[in-house]
């Protein structure tokens, strides 16, 4: 790994900065001079969108739409905040509990291998919890009965940290792991992907189901289709696949969604990072490798796999970057790659039913300077008819954001031909349009955004929640309305208000709803109403329980001495004399991620997924000092036992009286 940046000292610590490839390249030309180029650009892109605007205009039957009755006013939250802090444990808040439900390495499938840390396999990792949860995904057993009690959990298992995982791999040089085997390289692969698993509440406690004939495991060895515009077509073909629509796996799969026909949306982030080799910049793949960043060389893989080297498959690069949809009721069912909603470093895919019935899915592209998404289906969704609802994701129109700052938010659509996506700038095809996706965002001047995370619509109040993280790259004279601070250190939440909930409409608004970091700063906005008065910072995943509410996960990276607290879950007010405030709910050991957030249907569980733990910023934990490695590790954290590594985990957060999660 030749070119692993070398101001981390992890390749954890590159995720957390989005250090992985170069910032937006583009954003030199447009963030400097946004709200002129905003209403310079205005003119060609409404031009551009005109033959798209007419056929979504006949898909929306606007004047038909319905007022949203009112809805049910939330209850407050009635929770005492947890201490600000960062030791070696878990903390949730007095009242609840929190029991670890699945580790790395316990078993999934039927006849998996108990997990020995010192004598790790491919084979037993196939069976087995892979690495890193992120999503937490709750399909409900039997499908449709919206049952709170059994499910089927859907997780990601987004990358893996070595140093934590294998005996004796020592910690990475700029050249990677130089312990590093095929043998290790095939347990990484199988650790990524995502796990299906039944899990069962009785007498109160979540537990895994012993009835595990629909658990599955998937990884980035599993065979998988492209379907969409963008599939067979040539930049999709490599040696191993002629036809250009079957590939092998799925990586770096981050947050996701589900949809309401009960399939599994695993996002893949920073899928960069697992190729290496040269492309010359002669080839035509490399204008648009390097608006990804890619190869990234930060796994070996390719030294094992030619798939993963650039130099010897140079289309394989664009099989990956895309939404990948699995049926988890069916255990043989093959994920299906769909090409229709874009190829980025999705964050997430969060869905929802619009009023006229197409699905909306939001997606961030986390990268300083990148873009927020939405994808709105053609066809409508069937609540009677499952089998309808398969390939919905396959046809519909990717829209990206322009944030103006009037407080409006455009929808620009990225469709082959309209405005300046013609073959003048090097767009054949639909399928051009969404293997470069953001190529074509770049040039329909979309605004550039600090990192957009998780983007979560509400169904109870019909308003649209964008995380976005942090950007250290923003300078003080290139802030915009919607991302006013330069640097960004510790993030902000936008709110979007779609006209009357209408979420396939072209135009909304936009509100800042938190700037976070230290409270007693004017340029934060982060109430101290209702919590302790700490600061907040990062925000990364989030989810809406069933009253409406948002609940935030944080992603500080080694940030965290800045805020003095490790990373946690927020219950964050949006209505009221307290709205843009929050309160700290859950709190992770040292050195982990707080990803997942997920409610079961009547809100009685919180599903968190704690990550890479131990990882990030242990060295400046005052009682550790240093960084973790797999013999020494600042914290073994779930088992604390002499013999085990630190292990991420899903925790199911339960309240002791029964009772519905923050009140
Ligand atoms: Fe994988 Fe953007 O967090
Ligand atoms: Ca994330
Ligand atoms: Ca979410
Ligand atoms: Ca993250």
């Amino acid at each position: 790994m030749n070119d692993q940046p070398t101001e981390f000292a992890t390749r954890a610590d590159a995720f957390a900065a989005s250090e992985d490839s170069p910032a937006n390249p583009t954003d030199a030309q447009t963030f400097g001079n946004v709200v002129h180029t905003r209403y310079l650009g205005r003119r060609s892109v409404l031009k551009g969108m005109t033959a798209v605007a007419a056929i979504t205009a006949i898909a929306t039957p606007m004047a038909t739409l319905v007022s949203r009755a009112a809805h049910a006013a939330a209850k407050p939250f009635a929770f005492d905040e947890i201490a600000h802090g960062v030791d070696d444990t878990h903390h949730v808040a007095p009242g609840y509990s929190a029991d670890v439900l699945i580790r790395w390495g316990d078993p999934v499938l039927a006849g998996a291998a108990p997990f020995d840390p010192e004598n790790q396999s491919a084979a037993a990792q196939d069976g087995q919890f892979g690495y890193n949860n992120d999503y937490v995904g709750y399909a409900s057993l039997p499908f449709g009965a919206d049952n709170p009690d059994r499910a089927l959990l859907c997780v990601n298992h987004e990358y893996t940290n070595e140093e934590v995982m294998f005996p004796g791999i020592g910690r990475q040089d700029k050249d990677g792991f130089p312990q590093m085997t095929r043998g290790l390289v095939d347990i990484e692969i199988a650790a990524h992907g995502g796990s299906v698993v039944q899990v069962e509440k009785v007498a109160g406690k979540w537990r895994l189901a012993s009835d595990r004939s629909l658990n599955r495991r998937i990884t980035a060895d599993t065979p998988m289709r492209l379907s969409g515009p963008a599939a067979g077509h040539d930049r999709l073909k490599t040696n191993a696949d002629q036809t250009g629509t079957r590939v092998r796996g799925t990586i770096n799969n981050c947050a996701g969604g589900m949809t309401p026909w009960g399939t599994y949306l695993m996002a893949e982030e920073n899928f960069n990072g697992y190729f290496w080799g040269e492309l010359s910049d002669d080839h035509p793949e490399a204008r648009n490798y390097k608006r990804y960043g890619l190869p990234g060389n930060w796994y070996a893989w390719g030294k094992y796999y030619d798939r993963f080297d650039v130099t010897k498959e140079p289309n394989e690069g664009n099989r990956f970057g895309w939404v990948v949809e699995v049926d988890p009721y069916n255990p043989t069912s093959i994920p299906v790659k769909r090409t229709a909603m874009g190829r980025f470093k999705h964050e997430g895919a969060e869905t929802i039913i619009n009023k006229d019935g197409r699905l909306v899915v939001y997606q961030g592209d986390d990268q300083r300077f990148d873009y927020l998404y939405k994808f709105v289906t053609s066809g409508r969704y069937d609540p009677n008819n499952r089998a309808a609802n398969r390939d919905l994701l396959d046809s519909g129109t990717l829209f990206v954001a322009r944030f103006d700052a009037d407080g409006g938010l455009a929808w620009l659509p990225l469709v082959f031909g309209a405005g300046p996506l013609t073959p003048a700038n090097g767009f054949h095809s639909q399928a051009d349009v969404l293997i470069e996706t953001r190529r074509a965002a770049d040039l329909l001047e979309a605004t550039p955004m600090d990192r957009p995370e998780d983007v979560n619509p509400n169904p109870v109040t019909g308003k649209v929640y964008v995380m976005l993280t942090n950007n250290s790259k923003r300078k003080a004279g290139d802030a915009d309305a919607s991302n006013p601070r330069g640097p960004n250190t510790f993030g902000h939440i936008v709110e979007l208000s779609p006209p009357d909930g209408d979420h396939g409409a072209l135009t909304y608004k936009w509100d800042i709803l938190v700037l976070a970091g230290d409270p007693s700063d004017p340029a934060s906005k982060w109430g101290p109403e209702t919590s302790s008065n700490g600061w907040f910072g990062s925000p990364d995943n989030c989810a809406i329980d069933g009253q409406g509410r948002l609940w935030v996960s944080t992603d500080q990276g080694s940030n965290w001495p800045k805020t003095g607290t490790a990373d946690g879950i927020w219950a964050m007010e949006t209505e009221g004399p307290a709205r843009g405030s929050g309160r700290m709910f859950f709190r992770v050991p040292v050195g982990a991620e707080m990803c997942g957030p997920q409610f079961t249907p009547d809100d009685r569980t919180l599903f968190v997924a704690v990550q890479h733990v131990a990882v990030d910023g242990a060295k400046a934990w005052p009682p550790f000092g240093k960084n973790s490695t797999f013999e020494n590790p600042a914290t073994r954290w779930p088992d604390f036992d002499p013999k085990l590594p630190p292990r991420p985990s899903v925790v199911a957060i339960t309240k002791d009286d029964g009772g519905t999660i923050g009140g």
